[in-house]
């Protein structure tokens, strides 16, 4: 589906549906107020029938309207002003797109006039209608054997000021690019463990950096990781069939000598626990394990796609956690890359392990910043719910950088404290440091973990085990933290250009 912005009077749109608003107690918004004059007074007749009460969430769609060229209108209760939030935006904008796909319509101009809060500027109102109209228009279907139906909308107008437009225009790229990489996301996640494997995450890594100039990518064997020393991401696959990967993409927007950005996923294709092996409920949502992944490989597309001015590289560690005859064991000790050893008390804290070594390869390339992606803690779940990823830091103005990023990107998150006193719930009788910290405080502990292995740098640990996919009735995958991330970029891009701008 293509998005466009267009101008002009609303009654002269040549379009399947036009979708205007009502705000509460039946007070057209502007472009509504606009068609019902064109259409002479037919909309305000179905207020005072009470048949268009703009109450929040309410849907008329209107048809043969007199004196306009639409075939359609689609007439969207907006509630009250003061009340309309993110929250409520993006319900509007998954109803209104619902509709539109139900009603089989193949073009619609959307009015965003009253639609958001009065206090958001149009380019992120533009571009959040971009994101979360395609998050609901996306449908999973690979592995059905009955597809779904295609989606007939072609095209989903914004209809804005000639003044607005070209603000419009680059808020449609950048949706469209985060859309993009949020629907990747959502497609690799979904995917069932037997399919999406590790080395089928490299062959994803492998297409970016095909599809993509700016990107290259190197995948390591075990026995490149065997040979580096990354005693603890190999421990994690030891139990499987499945071979681990550490997958390294570089994306080049940026000088040559430009220091980059690194993001770093944890990509568990299927948690059983391994030795530790978790119970038998729900388990198949550990195919989720790999969301981190997902969200990597999701933010180097519309960073690609977006062509931003810096330098990205993207780690993904890949294993399968099983409980094979090779699988370690509870107490077993493992030397990771940078030579602090870790005795595996409980071999379903394998998130750390895996990312603990990539960690420290990342620091190959003297990052900026380093920021890991995982769905890391079931604790996470406890202390924040499905709303906010956990975030942890060892740098405050980078966690204030994410904090406002997800803000933005309404993809937000919540910080945690990372005091040095939980440090020793990780104190080992055998080894530097032990992989479980106990029960309290059990998001925490596991950044502390990952903590003694980013010192050397800008580091921030994002817990996404809340929000990287919906169970229940909606069970799937979300895309997030891609719209916190690509933010984070787009954001230290236009740092960078106005500082060289001067
Ligand atoms: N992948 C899980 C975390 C998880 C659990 C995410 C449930 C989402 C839903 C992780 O590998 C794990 O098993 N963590 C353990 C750590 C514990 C053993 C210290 C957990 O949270 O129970
Ligand atoms: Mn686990
Ligand atoms: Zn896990």
């Amino acid at each position: 589906m293509d998005f466009e912005i267009v101008n002009g009077p609303i009654e002269a749109l040549e379009t399947d549906c036009v979708v205007v608003g009502v705000e509460a107690e039946g007070k057209p918004a502007p472009t509504a107020a606009a068609l019902d004059k064109a259409a002479s007074g037919y909309i305000q007749e179905l207020i005072e029938s009470g048949d268009i009460t703009g109450k929040a969430g309410e849907q008329q769609m209107l048809f043969k309207v007199p004196g306009i060229k639409a075939k359609r209108v689609l007439v969207l209760g907006l509630g009250k002003a003061d009340e309309r939030k993110d929250r409520h935006y993006r319900k509007l904008v998954g109803g209104i797109a619902g509709t539109l796909k139900k009603a089989g319509v193949s073009s619609a101009v959307v009015a965003l006039d009253g639609l958001a809060s009065e206090q958001q500027d149009t380019y992120r109102q533009t571009r959040q209608l971009v994101e979360w109209a395609s998050e609901e228009l996306y449908q999973y279907d690979i592995t059905k054997s009955k597809k779904a139906d295609p989606i007939k909308l072609e095209t989903l107008s914004i209809l804005l000021s000639e003044d607005e437009t070209e603000l419009g225009e680059g808020a449609l790229l950048d949706g469209a690019a985060i859309a993009n990489g949020v629907s990747s996301a959502r497609e690799v996640a979904n995917l069932p463990g037997n399919i999406c494997t590790p080395s089928y995450l490299a062959e994803r890594a492998i297409g970016l950096a095909e599809t993509f100039e700016s990107i290259s990518v190197e995948i390591l064997d075990e026995a490149q990781m065997e040979e580096l020393g990354m005693g603890a991401l190999l421990s994690v696959g030891r139990g499987s069939a499945q071979p681990s990967r550490l997958i390294v993409m570089q994306y080049k927007g940026g000088n040559e000598d430009e220091k980059p950005h690194a993001l770093v996923g944890k990509g568990i294709t299927f948690d059983t626990g391994g030795i530790s092996l978790k119970p038998g409920a729900e388990m198949d949502e550990m195919k989720f394990d790999m969301g981190g992944a997902a969200s990597v490989l999701g933010t180097m597309e519309a960073v690609a796609e977006m062509q931003l001015p810096l330098n990205v590289v993207g780690v993904i560690a890949a294993a399968e956690n099983m409980p094979g005859s090779k699988a370690t064991k509870p107490g077993d000790i493992v030397t990771t890359l940078s030579g602090q050893t870790v005795e595996i008390l409980n071999t379903d804290a394998e998130g750390r392990l895996v990312l603990c070594d990539a960690l420290t390869y990342v620091g190959r390339f003297q990052p900026q910043s380093v920021i890991d992606i995982a769905t890391l803690t079931g604790a996470c779940i406890i202390a924040l719910g499905h709303q906010a990823s956990g975030l942890l830091s060892n740098n405050d103005e980078l966690a204030d950088a994410l904090l406002d990023a997800g803000e933005y990107a309404a993809d937000r998150a919540w910080q945690l404290p990372l005091w040095d006193e939980f440090q020793e719930q990780l104190d080992s009788n055998f080894a530097d440091i032990a992989n479980i910290g106990g029960r309290p405080a059990g998001t925490i502990t596991a950044a502390c973990f990952l903590a003694r292995f980013t010192k050397e740098y800008r580091w921030a640990h994002l817990d996404i085990a809340g929000v990287a996919w919906k169970s229940g009735k909606a069970k799937g995958a979300t895309g997030r933290c891609v719209p916190l991330l690509s933010q984070y970029l787009l954001d230290l891009a236009e740092q960078k250009e106005s500082a060289e701008q001067g």
